[in-house]
């Protein structure tokens, strides 16, 4: 079974998804063709392609299309999906432009894979801070019911765009010189760099930013939980690559600690990285001899955690009845974006809709 799969967007969650489809081995027949604005060589996935300006002639032939482009009107899916699909390609998109039509399945492999069939021809792929919180939370659900989510992230500025991650190497020198540092207004709004910014995406009339709601109206949509209460701050931290959140969670049954990191162990996707630490550093030099593992961003960065979910921090809230804290960690370019389209499409060539 081989697929001919195309790409729109080579920005870095294009990048990613080359890499994803070769390191996984995903069965191509013939070289992704790639497509952005504009043609010309670009290095993807650590290899130079030949990128092509996006026309309709390039969607013939092709079994599969991951969108990886800028969103809206002009963006890559609402310009070209339609044509893709006309020409017989199933598009899996990771823009938020149909995540919340009720017409699209919003799919995290992991949870709710069975929703793509072979009529759905556009599947939409979550917002990155969604992918990883519902990954921990689906098995949670399931064991003891969700009564309420509070979440805070602590995200990266790679999830911005590229153009994000060189504004902060731009401002270390000056913050580390205390001067004042420069802010190009169009990214954000203060200087990234040594500070947190309360502020993603665009302001709502009700004080929430658009994230903030990405987070809830995806998280409803993905667990099937239309009404299940959730509120979320997000926040940009200066920080490369890689989303945090803590979340606190109310369950309608009992449910300890220990059962959630036993039912998160064996959830797929996920890794608990929780428990006694193995530094001897903890008592040496810390003098602490409870000290716990948990997982950080740098985590990412192993080969074993790059595509996972990683949760630590399980713990009571004893202040509510049957409570739970947590710190969930995970890769915003790759199961935050890249992996989870191409797991979607690994999906449907196990399913026998595309191949
Ligand atoms: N960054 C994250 O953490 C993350 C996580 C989840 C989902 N996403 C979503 O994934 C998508 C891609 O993100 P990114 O950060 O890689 O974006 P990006 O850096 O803005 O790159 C967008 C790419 O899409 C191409 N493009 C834009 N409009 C197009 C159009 N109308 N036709 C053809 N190509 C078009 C651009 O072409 P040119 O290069 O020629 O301009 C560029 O290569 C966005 O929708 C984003 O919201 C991002």
């Amino acid at each position: 079974m081989t697929v001919r799969a195309g790409l729109v967007g080579v920005g870095p969650v294009g990048d990613r998804i080359a890499m994803c489809v070769r390191e996984r081995n995903f069965p191509l027949s013939e070289p992704l063709r790639v497509m952005a604005t504009s043609a010309r060589t670009e290095i993807l996935g650590g290899e130079q392609v030949q990128v092509q300006a996006t026309r309709a002639e390039l969607f013939e032939g092709l079994d599969v299309v991951f969108f990886a482009g800028r969103e809206g009107a002009k963006g890559a899916s609402v310009q070209w999906a339609p044509t893709a699909i006309e020409c017989g390609a199933y598009c899996i998109d990771n823009g938020s432009d149909f995540r919340l039509d009720p017409n699209v399945p919003l799919v995290v492999p992991e949870i709710n894979m069975e929703e793509v069939t072979e009529e759905t021809r556009l599947i939409a792929s979550p917002n990155c801070s969604t992918i990883q919180l519902v990954v921990a939370l689906a098995p949670l659900n399931q064991a003891a019911g969700i009564k309420r989510v509070v979440v805070s992230t602590y995200q990266s500025v790679s999830g911005w765009g590229q153009a994000a991650v060189e504004e902060m190497e731009r401002q270390l020198p000056a913050c580390l010189r205390g001067e004042p540092v420069e802010c190009d207004p169009s990214i954000f709004a203060r200087p990234i760099m040594l500070d947190c910014l309360p502020h993603i995406d665009r302001f709502l009339e009700d004080g929430y930013t658009k994230e903030e709601m990405k987070i809830v109206h995806e998280t409803r949509k993905i667990l099937d939980e239309p009404d299940m209460p959730i509120t979320a701050t997000a926040v940009r931290v200066p920080i490369p690559l890689g989303h945090s959140e803590s979340v606190n969670l109310e369950f309608e049954q009992p449910i300890t600690r220990d059962e959630a990191t036993e039912i998160l162990d064996q959830a797929p996707g996920v890794v608990v990285m929780d428990g006694p630490t193995e530094d001897p550093a903890a008592v040496e030099y810390r003098n602490d001899p409870n000290e716990l593992q948990y997982p950080t961003t740098a985590d990412l960065y192993k080969d074993e955690y790059k595509d996972m979910v990683l949760v630590g921090r399980i713990r009571q809230d004893n202040t509510i009845e049957n409570g739970l804290n947590m710190w969930i960690v995970a890769d915003n370019l790759r199961k935050g974006a890249a992996t989870n389209v191409v797991q979607i499409a690994e999906g449907m060539l196990e399913r026998g809709i595309i191949g």
